[in-house]
């Protein structure tokens, strides 16, 4: 169960009101390295499972000076209470997250925020994922299958050793295509590609749902922008607060400006401006390079404080 530990502290919106802040300690109840850098958790939120649907995330902080990152619900646990999350370690904090073990706590998880996935029978729908992407999909594709779609998964990878969840989408899934950048599982190739076979294949496909690095997505939407395909796309602008107040996350959509954190995280794909996304996520890359330095430069001092000198 999570634990309080301090009274609530008040927070200041745009409009002046005081909003409660969060001060719980969620514990991690599993954690594993699923593939190379990246990490699931199992975490006891109960309140957040219960109400979490396919396509919502969470924003957490791990401690009183740690800064507020977003990452997706890929499966949430009523009867346990619990989230699990896929966490790729990639900078100061996401590399800090995955140095914690079972037992731990986490300081705050607000959530589950953002629209959920759109959950209709809309017939033949074709799910692309990459990267933690993928683990976005496992419940997208559950809740599409049972309702009655036929759900083909595309899922792509550098390598076999770096493919996420493929036993889980099989399952969660109609059928299950993979490739591989060095051809070591499924076709040689890029996500793409396959993604162009199913079209030919399959016409006509419903809709289609790409999750994954921004280059991909906007990938598939040129493809599906040729065939008039309806096509979701799940967006990753750098978030802070996840209420709509601060801006941090806003993107271009049919040349109107949307808050991922509140209007998104999916958009039609087909009026996404992927440049100016593409150019926001650059806008922080030498503070978080900065970050992650000062960072492993702090844990390198403590390890050889920690480590006694050789006689
Ligand atoms: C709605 C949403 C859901 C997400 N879900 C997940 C998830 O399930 N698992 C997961 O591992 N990550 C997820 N992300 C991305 C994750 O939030 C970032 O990787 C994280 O904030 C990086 O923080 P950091 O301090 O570790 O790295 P930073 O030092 O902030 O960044 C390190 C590197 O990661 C890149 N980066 C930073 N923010 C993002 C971002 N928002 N998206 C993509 N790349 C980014 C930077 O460009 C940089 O190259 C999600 C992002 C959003 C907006
Ligand atoms: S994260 Fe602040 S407005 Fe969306």
């Amino acid at each position: 169960m999570a634990r309080r530990v301090k009274p609530p502290r008040g927070r200041s919106t745009r409009s002046g009101t005081a909003l409660p802040e969060t001060s719980l300690v969620f514990n991690v109840v599993a954690k594993d390295e699923r593939t190379p850098g990246v990490f699931r958790f199992v975490i006891q939120a109960p309140q957040i499972a219960r109400k979490a649907r396919p396509g919502q995330f969470v924003i957490l902080r791990l401690n009183e000076h740690g800064e507020r990152i977003p990452l997706t619900i890929a499966h949430h646990d009523e009867v346990r209470g619990t989230l699990t999350l896929f966490v790729q370690a990639v900078g100061k904090t996401s590399i800090e997250m995955s140095r914690l073990k079972s037992g731990q706590g986490i300081l705050d998880i607000a959530g589950p925020l953002g629209r959920p996935t759109e959950i209709e029978r809309f017939g033949t729908v074709v799910l692309v994922g990459g990267g933690f992407g993928i683990a976005a999909l496992w419940p997208i594709a559950r809740e599409l299958t049972a309702a009655g779609n036929r759900t083909i998964a595309l899922l792509g990878a550098r390598s076999k050793n770096l493919l996420l969840l493929q036993e889980e989408i099989q399952a969660a899934s109609s059928e299950v295509r993979v490739a591989t950048n060095d051809g070591s599982a499924g076709t040689r190739g890029l996500v793409t590609d396959l993604l162009e076979q199913v079209i030919r294949e399959e016409s006509p496909v419903h809709r289609v749902i790409a999750i994954g690095p921004v280059v991909m997505m906007k990938a598939v939407c040129e493809l599906t922008r040729a065939s008039s395909i309806p096509t979701r796309v799940s967006l990753n602008p750098i978030m802070i607060d996840g209420t709509g107040m601060c801006g941090a996350c806003r993107v271009m959509v049919d040349g109107k400006m949307r808050f991922a954190c509140v209007d998104g995280p999916e958009f039609d794909g087909h009026l996404v401006d992927f440049p100016g996304l593409e150019n926001r996520l650059r806008g922080y890359l030498p503070e978080e390079r900065k970050s992650r330095e000062q960072f492993t430069r702090v844990e390198e001092c403590r390890l050889e404080e920690a480590t006694p000198p050789r006689s």
